[in-house]
């Protein structure tokens, strides 16, 4: 099922080649799509739907694909680009095959690269008719606007847009969605949607020190810097093989999965702009193959992360009960009682219905990682208006760091998985957008290294080529 991803460097060395010397191709290409039949645009609209493009190439406020979002890596800012068919500031001037290479290659109609915050390695593998739709889609079925996107501007080394084509050669795996004859045609249909479009993995897989995923921990989760994207392996305690397939897709389709999740941070986004606006079919075709992935089990993990808790009997109790003058003594049932209990109640199960969620039997509070607690508290849970009026409010202008740990400490130990407890310095890196990451350092050696590698490898194929 999971693509093999092949090292071998006389392969990449020719592809390479042959990059090249597309380079030099590019001009002549067709500019096809012309004028494409309305079920095309239409066609193209669903398969940008299911890419979220608009996800990224929008800012706050700003118009549909006119770029400009900025995307904090750990590299530094990186602005994504106007992707509307504007002329002078967008993809207007595009050939096919140029807008073909930067979506599925990574590299501009200039000829530079893109950094992978763009995913590519998982549109790579995006099919050559849903490419054409896509095309026409992105030519005629969006409005143009002539306004230019901020441009990136990283520190050295990695300024060095050029840099990107080493990291290429040894991550991106170029070839299109083979499917697999051994699965089903709704497995293969998941496989494709999972892989390519909806690129599940981009948050979801762990990244090695180059940023590059590690396919050997595929949907083994991934920390995003704040929000904690969890593993969803259909191992039964440390991903999802305890749910049913169509909880999954209900997830999908609302952000919601009674007695188990719901939404929020950037998955309530990937629903709300995309896995929502999917067919039926197509969610429940995730769904399936999700459910068969191979599976990634982490030894600390007991049980499922949602088969965590107990109702509360202590918070009525302390109602009446004196309260500390200094607002950092504050307990967590006192906590609780003042900013949480009116809508989660004062047990904690929610109202009967869902639309005020249980704590208990919810992974927010059963994974060993509680980072996504404290993002909850912090930011709330505000999803489209277009999707259920769900909303909570953010707790980071009323709560310091030390309530918040407080507070989250106690909804885990009463509610959910004790074992991760919450420090007041994890709250206030988290509150500060992540970790001032030590992961530039990390990433500046090893894309160093990366470069030594690809060195060796080129050297190694210049001496192959003269025997
Ligand atoms: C996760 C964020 C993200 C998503 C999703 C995304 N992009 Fe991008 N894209 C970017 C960023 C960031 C850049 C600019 C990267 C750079 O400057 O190196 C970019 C650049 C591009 C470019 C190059 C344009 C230029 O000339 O600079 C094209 C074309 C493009 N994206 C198309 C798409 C399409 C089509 C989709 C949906 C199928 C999509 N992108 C989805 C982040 C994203
Ligand atoms: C932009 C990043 C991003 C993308 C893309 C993304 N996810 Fe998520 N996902 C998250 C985050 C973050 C959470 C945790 C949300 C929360 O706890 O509120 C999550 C949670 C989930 C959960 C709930 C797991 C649990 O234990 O609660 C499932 C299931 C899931 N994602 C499936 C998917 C699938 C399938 C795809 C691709 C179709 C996908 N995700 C794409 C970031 C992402
Ligand atoms: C105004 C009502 C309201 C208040 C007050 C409130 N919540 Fe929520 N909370 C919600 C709703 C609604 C959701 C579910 C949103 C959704 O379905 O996506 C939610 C979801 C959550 C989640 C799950 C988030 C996730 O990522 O899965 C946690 C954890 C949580 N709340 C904790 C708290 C804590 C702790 C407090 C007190 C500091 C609090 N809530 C106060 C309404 C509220």
């Amino acid at each position: 099922m999971t693509r093999l991803i092949s090292r071998a460097p006389v392969r990449r060395l020719t592809r390479l080649a042959l990059l090249l010397g597309g380079l030099l191709a590019v001009g002549s290409a067709a500019a096809a799509a012309a004028d494409a039949p309305e079920a095309l645009i239409k066609q193209g609209e669903y398969v940008a739907t299911a890419g979220d493009c608009v996800a990224c190439h929008s800012a706050a406020g700003g118009k549909p694909f006119a770029g400009g979002l900025a995307i904090d890596t750990p590299l530094g800012t990186i602005f994504s680009s106007n992707i509307t068919p504007s002329k002078s500031h967008g993809i207007g001037d595009y050939s096919y095959a140029q807008f073909e290479r930067a979506v599925r290659g990574g590299v501009r109609a200039d000829g530079a690269h893109l950094y992978p915050a763009m995913p590519y390695t998982a549109y790579a593998g995006i099919s050559d008719e849903d490419m054409h739709a896509l095309y026409a889609y992105f030519m005629q079925g969006v409005a143009p606007v002539d306004q230019a996107a901020p441009a990136t501007a990283l520190p050295f080394p990695f300024n060095i847009r050029l840099s990107m084509a080493a990291w290429n050669l040894l991550f991106l795996d170029t070839r299109p969605y083979t499917p697999d004859a051994a699965a089903s045609a709704e497995v293969n249909r998941g496989a494709y949607l999972a892989e390519t479009l909806t690129h599940c993995s981009t948050c979801h897989t762990p990244r090695n020190a180059l940023m590059a995923e590690e396919k050997g921990s595929n949907l083994a989760g991934s920390s995003l810097g704040t929000w904690f994207a969890p593993n969803i392996t259909s191992d039964a305690q440390s991903g999802i093989g305890a749910w049913q397939v169509d909880e999954l897709a209900h997830y999908l389709k609302t952000g919601f999965a009674p007695g188990k999740a719901q939404a929020a941070g950037p998955m309530a986004e990937a629903i709300d702009h995309s896995l929502s606006h999917l067919s039926d079919a197509d969610r429940h075709a995730i769904a399936v193959w999700l459910k068969q992935t191979p599976p990634v089990h982490e030894a600390q993990d007991s049980r499922a992360a949602h088969q965590w808790g107990e109702a509360a009997a202590n918070v009525d109790q302390l109602r009446g009960a004196a309260r500390p003058a200094n607002p950092d003594a504050l307990s967590g049932p006192q906590l609780y009682d003042a900013y949480c209990a009116s809508c989660h109640q004062p047990d904690g199960r929610g109202t009967p219905d869902g639309g005020l969620p249980s704590l208990m039997h919810n992974t927010a509070l059963g994974r060993n990682n509680s980072d996504n607690l404290v993002m909850a508290i912090l930011r709330g849970v505000q999803r489209e208006p277009a999707a259920q009026a769900v909303n909570m409010p953010a707790f980071a202008p009323l709560l310091s760091d030390t309530q918040v740990a407080t507070l989250s400490n106690y909804l885990l130990t009463q509610f959910g998985n004790p074992q991760p407890q919450v420090s007041p310095e994890r709250v206030t890196a988290l509150r500060a957008g992540g970790a001032p990451s030590p992961l530039l350092a990390v990433a500046r050696y090893g894309m160093a290294a990366g470069g030594i590698v690809v060195l060796l490898l080129l050297l190694w194929g210049w001496r192959r080529r003269q025997r």
